[in-house]
């Protein structure tokens, strides 16, 4: 059973500049909820409730934003606005969020190995607290479906054009079903022709306990930064690993272009404002249409 779920939320966000010169990126709304929001429901939603996030230096916002604001809360409700007052009360209620802060910023695999002691000997998810995944069955519940399955280390992959592989971690091996494949090759960042395949690393992965002496035996990698797929390819020696294709549409944001669609896509579902956004997204094309 996969109990647990680490959502590593310490980075700078330097692709997002100035934004994030003084506040989390993680923090960055999509609509009006913070993207982490979204990742930690996914966990919820997944049935996992017990969940570690990797903070850092001019973080503190995302701790606030889990625990109550008892002034707050008091307006709304003098407010009579039940709606928003049953929001700000889910929000402190989601789950168990536990903090940790990651003291140096030395990558994204240095970030999980804060979660050691909490994790124990435990499998569990790791969440990118900067990437949102939009589909009918959660994310990480795909993968907890597949893990109690094959009880091995599962990577979420997603097809990337071939020309952009040289940005992303990719997996290359062997297909065993439509979704699921036997990796035996992990690259962080290769070049286009140099690439396994085209089936990008996803920012949601079921690792097992095992990662945490990888991740020791890990050198500095890419960026100077100990990277969780210089770990997982340390893994691959000794252990099977599975990629699995994720039904659903993935967004980065903290890439400002992925930021922009997400908002707008997620303005398309939103019942008060699928209509007006459509008529205003209608009118800019058709203006840029008399342009042309
Ligand atoms: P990214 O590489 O996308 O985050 O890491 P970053 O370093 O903040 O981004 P840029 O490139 O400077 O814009 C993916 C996730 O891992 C976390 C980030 O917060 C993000 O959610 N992370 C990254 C850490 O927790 N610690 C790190 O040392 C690096």
């Amino acid at each position: 059973m996969v109990k647990k779920a680490v959502i590593p939320a310490a980075g700078l966000g330097t692709r997002f500049l100035p934004a994030t010169k003084a506040q989390p990126k993680e923090m960055l709304p999509i609509i009006d909820t913070p993207s982490i929001q979204y990742v930690v429901q996914e966990c919820v939603d997944s049935g996992i409730e017990d969940i570690l996030i990797i903070s850092g230096k001019g973080k503190r916002s995302i701790e606030d934003h889990f625990d109550r604001n008892f002034e707050l809360e008091e307006r709304i409700k003098a407010d009579e606005d039940e709606v928003l007052y049953t929001q700000l009360r889910h929000i402190e209620n989601m789950a168990n969020i536990h903090f940790i802060r990651q003291k140096e910023l030395n990558g994204l695999g240095d970030a999980i190995r804060y979660a050691r002691y909490h994790c124990g000997n435990e499998p569990f998810a790791v969440l990118l607290g900067d990437t949102i995944i939009d589909s009918v069955i959660p994310a990480t519940q795909q993968l907890i479906d597949t893990y109690e399955q094959y009880k091995q280390t599962i990577i979420a992959v997603e097809v990337v054009p071939k020309e952009k592989v040289s940005r992303y971690g990719i997996t290359g091996g062997k297909k065993i079903s439509d979704k699921l494949m036997q990796i035996d090759e992990l690259v962080e960042k290769p070049e286009v022709d140099k690439a396994p395949s085209n089936l990008a690393i996803a920012g949601r992965y079921i690792l097992t306990p095992e990662i945490f002496e990888a991740l020791d035996k890990t050198s500095r990698g890419k960026g100077n930064e100990i990277q969780l797929t210089d770990a997982l390819r340390l893994l691959l020696r000794h252990e099977d690993i599975l990629a699995q294709t994720i039904e659903g549409k993935r967004y980065d944001i903290g890439n400002k272009l992925d930021f922009i669609k997400t908002t707008i896509d997620f303005a398309l579902k939103r019942k008060e404002f699928s209509k007006p956004i459509s008529a205003y997204l209608r009118n800019i094309v058709k203006d840029m249409d008399n342009k042309v």
